[in-house]
């Protein structure tokens, strides 16, 4: 039995393996963002598949911090039956649910915003397609309040966990990174200020969860920006978390303007291409004392029981690999052990946009469907 395959527990929520279905845009719910039966179907599926805990792909606190269509959306409190349906797929399943909570911050457009999309300043970068506005303290306290609700309303439906997303260029990163932050408050300019945003959210999910309840952090371990946040400031950001009993802490990297060393890489096709953010990972499980997951292009036991046994690692987070393959842990559980088949080719984000959810595009031609 390899190490993958171990029961663990972060405070208090069992957890069959060491698999993470990392936190995956699905595409699945209605322009509200109300969660669809097609969602708790497809949480349903990997929990059969034995992934060892589940998290959800980006669900807005605010509709202003909504960036794709089809998002689940934590905003309401109407939603408490639809969103109980999720959660009851998996438990039924024996699996383990974790909500993923984000604001999109600068990174959207006023279309899927509803309003000039809002930002720590308003500067004109890369990362942004619109101008946004810098957020007042008005702003930030709502927001801080908007996590807190958010966490508040998982838990009464019925989630394991919360995660924060702090990754991929959405709001926290943006307070994180002195490239997008550029004020000259509280909030801005030394590190300790840039992760003070960051820091309110989660005393606030904290306060509003529980301290019996899990709450994890998906953190940058390099922006791979120049100019952005780097894996100093991402080891204090860790250290600070875990100084407040944060639960795990997943290590990822890149902005969607970060080019070939996005947070979504093509053609990971051969072993050294695998795991391309665990380095990262391994210098941040240094730092701190809480579990750590690592995730990026993990695709082979091989590559994945290195990452465990020999850096280190307490959890192997995957994305796409679970788009094209629910069922990968139990095949790998049940004595396959070739490699995830998803070639990495990003084809799934497509009919997210456009034919109401996600799926393995590859697989589907393949099958002639
Ligand atoms: C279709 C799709 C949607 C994604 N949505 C999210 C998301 O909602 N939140 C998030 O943190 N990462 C999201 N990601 C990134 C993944 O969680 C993961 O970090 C990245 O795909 C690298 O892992 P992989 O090589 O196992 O796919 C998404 C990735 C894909 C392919
Ligand atoms: S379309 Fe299929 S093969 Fe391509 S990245 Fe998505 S899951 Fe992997």
């Amino acid at each position: 039995m390899t190490k993958l395959f171990e029961r663990t527990t972060i405070n208090g929520m069992v957890m069959d393996n060491r698999s993470v279905r990392s936190a995956t845009w699905e595409g699945m719910c209605d322009k509200d963002g109300r969660p669809t039966e097609k969602l708790a179907s497809c949480y349903r599926d990997l929990a059969r598949g034995k992934a060892g805990l589940i998290i959800t792909g980006y669900a807005f606190v605010r509709p202003d911090g909504r960036q794709m269509p089809g998002t689940l959306g934590i905003h309401r409190n109407d939603f408490a039956s639809d969103m109980r349906s999720l959660t009851l797929a998996v438990h039924d399943e024996g699996g383990r649910i974790c909500m993923q909570l984000v604001h999109a911050g600068g990174q959207t457009v006023a279309r899927m915003a509803g309003r000039r999309p809002l930002a720590p300043s308003a500067v004109n970068v890369e990362q942004f397609s619109e101008e946004p506005e810098a957020m007042t303290q008005k702003d930030i306290d709502e927001i801080v309040a908007a996590f807190g609700d958010g966490a508040r309303r998982a838990r009464e439906y019925g989630f394991d966990a919360v995660q924060l997303h702090a990754a991929h260029g959405y709001l926290i990163n943006q307070f994180l990174s002195p490239l997008t932050n550029r004020r000259t408050d509280a909030y801005g300019g030394s590190v300790e200020n840039r992760c003070r945003f960051l820091l309110e959210v989660y005393r606030r999910v904290r306060l509003e969860a529980g301290p019996d309840f899990p709450v994890l952090v998906k953190l940058n371990g390099s922006d791979n920006v120049e100019g952005g946040l780097d894996m100093s400031d991402a080891v204090f950001v860790a250290r600070a978390l875990d100084d407040e009993k944060i639960d795990a802490i997943e290590v990822s990297g890149g902005t969607p303007v970060s080019g070939e060393k996005g947070p979504v890489r093509r053609n990971i096709d051969k072993p050294e291409r695998e795991a391309y953010n665990l380095e990262f990972a391994a210098g941040i499980k240094k730092a701190v004392g809480c579990p750590v997951m690592s995730v990026g292009g993990f695709r082979s036991l091989e590559v994945i029981n290195k990452a465990l046994e020999e850096y280190g690692m307490d959890y192997i987070s995957m994305s796409r690999p679970f788009i094209r393959e629910p069922l990968l842990i139990s095949r790998w559980q049940g004595g396959g052990t070739s490699a995830a088949t998803c070639i990495s080719c990003n084809g799934c984000f497509r009919p997210g946009l456009r034919e109401g959810g996600i799926y393995c595009v590859v697989d589907k031609k393949k099958k002639g469907a």
